[in-house]
């Protein structure tokens, strides 16, 4: 039998929607959530799209998740923090200037660790080419909930590189998020995401390069055999 680590996402896809085990995905709507989007929703239609709703991202994303929500009739569910926008800015100030690590923390991480909470299996779109960070991670891996519940994680692009993801997309008539089209190479909330200041760093825009990830993965720093 093929060790899971070496299964196509595909497979990696088959294998753990074929049952009945509660899924859902994690949706940014940049390419690659758009590929695994795609393949859960041949194998499970209705699948759960959790989307973290930060208040601050760009009109194009909103509009872009809006128009394949209707094409695609996707089980959308808008992960929201407590404070609004304005009740968070007027409480603590613009946080994405002076601490957007507890931005990211109010916004995502929060939100999302109560969003997973009914779920066994969550499905992601992060590659391993993304990032330094995410050299090591692995397709298939166990992801512990701060209330100590524990769910599988799955990464079924982990092995996918950049050109693979737009083939899939040109293969498959998915139009891409137009921000693309504008240079945009890695796209989060709008404040905090700018134009690659390095051309062979995808990920460089984000947080002007001063932050690597916004704290709703973390990774093994040790290479897995
Ligand atoms: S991030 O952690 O820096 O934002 P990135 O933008 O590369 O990460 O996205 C990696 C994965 O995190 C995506 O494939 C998706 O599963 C999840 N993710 C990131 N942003 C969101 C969002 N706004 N809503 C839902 N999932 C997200
Ligand atoms: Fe806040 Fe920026 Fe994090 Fe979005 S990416 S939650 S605006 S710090």
């Amino acid at each position: 039998m093929t060790p899971v680590q070496e299964l196509s996402a595909e497979q990696v896809i088959a294998v753990h929607l074929g049952g009945d085990q509660p899924a859902c995905l994690t949706c940014s709507f940049q390419a690659e959530d758009m590929v695994v989007l795609d393949l859960a929703r041949r194998v499970r239609a209705e699948i759960p799209v959790l989307f973290l709703e930060t208040g601050y991202h760009f009109a194009e994303t909103y509009a872009y998740r809006d128009r394949y929500r209707r094409e695609w009739n996707l089980n959308l569910i808008n992960l929201a923090a407590d404070l609004s926008v304005r009740q968070q800015e007027s409480q603590f100030g613009i946080l994405h200037q002076t601490n957007p690590t507890e931005c990211c923390r109010m916004r995502k991480v929060e939100p999302l660790f109560r969003g997973l909470g009914g779920y066994r299996i969550w499905l992601t779109g992060l590659r391993r080419e993304q990032s330094p960070t995410r050299a090591n991670l692995k397709k298939v891996e166990p992801h512990v909930l701060p209330d100590g519940r524990s769910l599988l994680k799955l990464s079924p692009l982990a092995d996918w590189t950049t050109k693979d993801v737009w083939r899939y997309l040109r293969e498959n008539n998915i139009d891409p998020l137009p921000l693309y089209e504008r240079g945009y190479t890695s796209i989060g909330c709008a404040p905090c995401t700018a134009l690659p200041a390095d051309p062979n760093n995808p990920r460089s825009g984000r947080w002007g390069g001063v932050k690597l990830e916004c704290g709703i993965h973390t990774f093994s720093e040790r290479k897995e055999p």
